[in-house]
């Protein structure tokens, strides 16, 4: 049985790094509900504290009232100037209690990346591939999951036409440009009915991470279906995920769909790394000029109301969509290009991000 007043003393356990008074303390904490079934909700009513401390509070909150033994769930809201903001909407259901989490399923694996979106067509795949790359040329050791049920499309953005081999009962990822990748596009056939996809990823998923050699990795990138579906449920289940790249585009259709995923990654206790604003702006190459085609400040509104960071504004770019087409990504084909630098600019981001969250601390196990 969960009460308040554990989950209160947990929360007493979170300080604002600013002014280092715990969260309890200062009255952050309102509307704290403890459900029959141990669902736990509250919201974080933040005042003048930075973006980067709220993400901070916000993640470790989650984390610890997560870790107390019994609750099955957690959503943390926030609100700021005393005003609490209501949920997001849209998550489907409830969250499951956790599940086992072996993370010695990949135990050589040191971080693990969810590329999502509200939305599909925005840019996943493209910044899902294009982050492996400029991650990798950073020096890092990379590999990345196409799990992409409907539209799995980063073989051919990566230009492999390889099969995974086998080796000793386990699969071997195909290599592209000195990643390693796995697609669910090659386990299963083109013409099979999309109806039939859904319940396969929980397997596939599972499959991925029990079955493949991926040895020593510094990141597995995952590109995600859009929406808010059983793959994102699923990975959170089988792994810890370190975090979540979230993408959109900077118009307001776009950005409510991305409200409903990140509430959903949200009630998952999966900690957002970020926001990421692709299609954000097209630049003139003969002029310079700077055109918003899409809108204008999206990614950046999001990314405040949720306490997150803009992790990168990515340009619209013919030759990043060609290079997609043509499986040479934009961070290899065009590496000296101000596209690709804004990829660049990403991986830096995130390795920060990682190095933030990480410094945490490590969290006590959930029994
Ligand atoms: N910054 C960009 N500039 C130009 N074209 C882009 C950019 N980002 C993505 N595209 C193009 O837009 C299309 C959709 O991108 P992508 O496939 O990466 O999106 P997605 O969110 O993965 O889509 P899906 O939901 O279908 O999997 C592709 O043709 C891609 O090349
Ligand atoms: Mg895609």
């Amino acid at each position: 049985m969960v009460t308040r007043e554990a989950v209160l003393e947990a929360l007493r356990g979170v300080r604002d790094p600013e002014g280092q008074q715990d969260i309890v303390a200062l009255g952050l904490v309102q509307d704290l509900s403890v459900t029959e079934d141990a669902q736990v909700a509250f919201t974080l009513t933040f005042t003048t504290q930075s973006p980067k401390s709220r993400a901070t509070m916000h993640s470790m909150a989650a984390r610890l009232v997560g870790a107390l033994p019994g609750v099955a769930n957690v959503q943390v809201r926030m609100g700021s100037g005393g005003a609490a903001r209501p949920a997001p909407q849209g998550a489907a259901g409830h969250a499951p209690a956790p599940a086992a989490r072996p993370a010695d399923l990949i135990p050589e694996v040191r971080h693990t990346i969810a590329v999502s979106s509200g939305k599909g067509g925005v840019g996943k795949s493209t910044v899902a591939v294009n982050l492996a790359v400029a991650l990798q040329q950073g020096g890092a050791t990379v590999g990345i999951i196409d799990s992409d049920v409907y539209g799995p499309d980063v073989p051919m953005m990566l230009g492999s036409r390889g099969r995974p081999g086998m080796f000793d009962n386990k699969i071997l990822p195909v290599e592209a440009h000195g990643i390693k990748m796995m697609s669910i596009g090659l386990l299963v056939n083109d013409r099979e009915p999309l109806v039939w996809r859904g319940p396969m990823i929980h397997s596939f998923i599972q499959q991925m991470l029990r079955d493949v050699m991926w040895g020593a990795l510094d990141y597995l990138v995952f590109d995600m279906p859009p929406g808010t579906g059983d793959a994102q449920l699923s990975l959170s289940q089988v792994i810890p995920l370190s975090g979540v790249v979230m993408v959109t585009t900077p118009q307001e259709v776009a950005l409510l769909d991305v409200r409903k995923a990140i509430g959903m990654f949200q009630k998952l206790n999966v900690p957002m790394l970020g926001i990421v604003e692709n299609m954000s702006y097209f630049m003139a190459p003969d002029t310079g000029t700077r055109y918003d085609i899409f809108g204008e400040g999206g990614g950046r509104r999001i990314a405040e109301e949720y306490g997150v960071p803009l992790l990168a504004q990515i340009p619209l770019d013919p030759e990043t969509r060609a290079g997609g087409d043509e499986g040479s990504p934009i961070t290899i084909r065009r590496a000296g290009s101000p596209q690709a630098k804004a990829f660049r600019e990403l991986a830096e981001a995130v390795r920060g991000r990682l190095g933030e969250l990480a410094a945490l601390g490590p969290l006590p196990t959930i029994s």
